[in-house]
């Protein structure tokens, strides 16, 4: 196991000590809906009055910017749904009202996720103008019947054309393949993971398939009729996902996610450094320091609702409440411990008023589950990873 252990991820080190202020942006449609996705999207027959969404974004960044006054924006992540979708100008508008309320900080990392189909690449160069800095491209599979099977409306030949198209316009880009997937060998998905570092810049999100509830795939696998790698396989596919990543200069930073060291998505670990972020659109969620409370914010899921809350009421919000000390602090476990870095066990403790107990630490590290740092951060090993959420619930007892 010892050869796909890394180093902590400290090239960011000095963002460490601050987990920042990220903007996200939700845009809920897509042209059709994944068999497998149970992310907030809808599919509209009609054509969407982006107008009007504009200027309801407006108004939500207006509400939340009085909550947050003085932050600086680290990142802006446009995600979906399909934002690839949005007119170029639609992308522009949002990204000058959050200039106009934020703090932009010099290097502020934009990213919006992309379909790859033909149409949606001809749009690439509308985006980057806008100020788009960053893409990330659902590619999900480079295997032409598996594409079929997760009932993507793209080609192979076109994914990786969206990735080239993208590698020439934005400086940053990444892709997403979904690996685990129903009849899949580690033969297999060596291979097909092998092409995918061949294209693959300086960052990649290798998921392994989840059968999501309420989805056409919980249906079928319910029904018998979907069969996913048992966990043996599951456990063999991520140990060769970390392996190849790993020779190639891409090691996890993340459960899913791998970078070249100081690559990582900056708005992502605003997210899992426990940082602050707000959230405007359908079913976007945020966390928000607002006097002496950080609040969990979240607003309603439903598109044409969304649209109809915000222009009555200012605001999209349907939850907007201070969490408890032992809310934030299950937070920052669960968030922290999926980073290679791990957490700062000294913040945890201020957070949490608990000290974690050695006993569970010790026995928990004599497995090789986790990892103390001479600095005082703990982290969870390779060998652990794939029990996160059992040793989050150990420690946090
Ligand atoms: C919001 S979605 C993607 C954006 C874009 N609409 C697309 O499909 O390319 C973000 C990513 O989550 C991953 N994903 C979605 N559902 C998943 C599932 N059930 N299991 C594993 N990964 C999943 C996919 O890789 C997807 O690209
Ligand atoms: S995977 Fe992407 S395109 Fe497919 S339904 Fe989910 S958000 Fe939409």
């Amino acid at each position: 196991m010892s050869k796909i252990e890394t180093p902590a991820a400290h090239a960011d080190a000095a963002a460490l000590g601050d987990p920042g202020f990220g903007v996200y942006v939700h845009w809920p449609f897509c042209l059709a809906k994944c068999p497998y996705c149970d992310f907030n999207s809808h599919v509209r027959s009609e054509p969407i009055d982006e107008d009007r969404f504009v200027a309801a974004f407006r108004t939500e960044l207006a509400q939340r910017a009085e909550q947050t006054p003085g932050r600086k924006a680290r990142s802006i992540f446009f995600g979906g749904g399909t934002p690839s979708l949005m007119r170029p100008q639609t992308v522009q508008a949002v990204i000058d009202a959050v200039a106009r309320h934020w703090t932009l900080e010099p290097d502020i990392e934009i990213t919006l996720e992309a379909n790859p189909t033909s149409v949606e690449a001809s749009r690439f160069r509308g985006y980057r103008a806008a100020g788009v800095n960053r893409v990330s491209i659902g590619v999900q599979s480079l295997v032409e019947p598996d594409l079929k099977a997760l009932g993507r409306r793209h080609s192979v030949a076109e994914a990786i054309e969206a990735v080239k198209t993208a590698a020439t316009i934005f400086p940053r880009y990444s892709f997403d393949l979904i690996y685990a997937r129903p009849g899949q060998t580690e033969a297999a998905w060596r291979d097909e993971l092998r092409e995918g570092l061949a294209m693959a810049g300086e960052h990649l999100s290798l998921y392994q398939l989840t059968i999501e509830p309420d989805t056409i795939y919980e249906r079928l696998w319910r029904a018998g009729k979907l069969e996913t790698p048992d966990e043996d396989l599951g456990r063999a596919l991520f140990d060769v996902t970390q392996e190849l990543t790993l020779a190639h200069g891409l090691p996890a930073y993340e459960v899913s996610n791998h970078a070249r060291p100081g690559a990582e998505s900056r708005h992502n670990l605003v997210y899992w450094r426990h940082g602050e972020y707000v959230g405007v659109g359908p079913g976007a969620h945020g966390r928000v320091g607002v006097g002496d409370a950080r609040r969990a914010q979240a607003t309603e899921r439903h598109p044409e609702m969304w649209l109809a809350q915000v222009e009555s009421e200012g605001h999209g919000l349907i939850e907007d409440a201070p969490l408890s000390r032992e809310e934030q602090s299950d937070e920052f476990l669960l968030m922290g411990l999926r980073l290679r870095e791990g957490i700062d066990v000294a913040r945890y403790e201020a957070m949490s008023g608990r000290k974690l107990q050695r006993r569970q630490i010790d026995d928990l590290a004599a497995e090789g589950f986790i990892a103390e740092d001479a600095d005082g951060r703990l982290r969870v090993t390779a060998v652990g990873a794939p029990l996160l959420d059992t040793i989050v619930a150990d420690l946090a007892a």
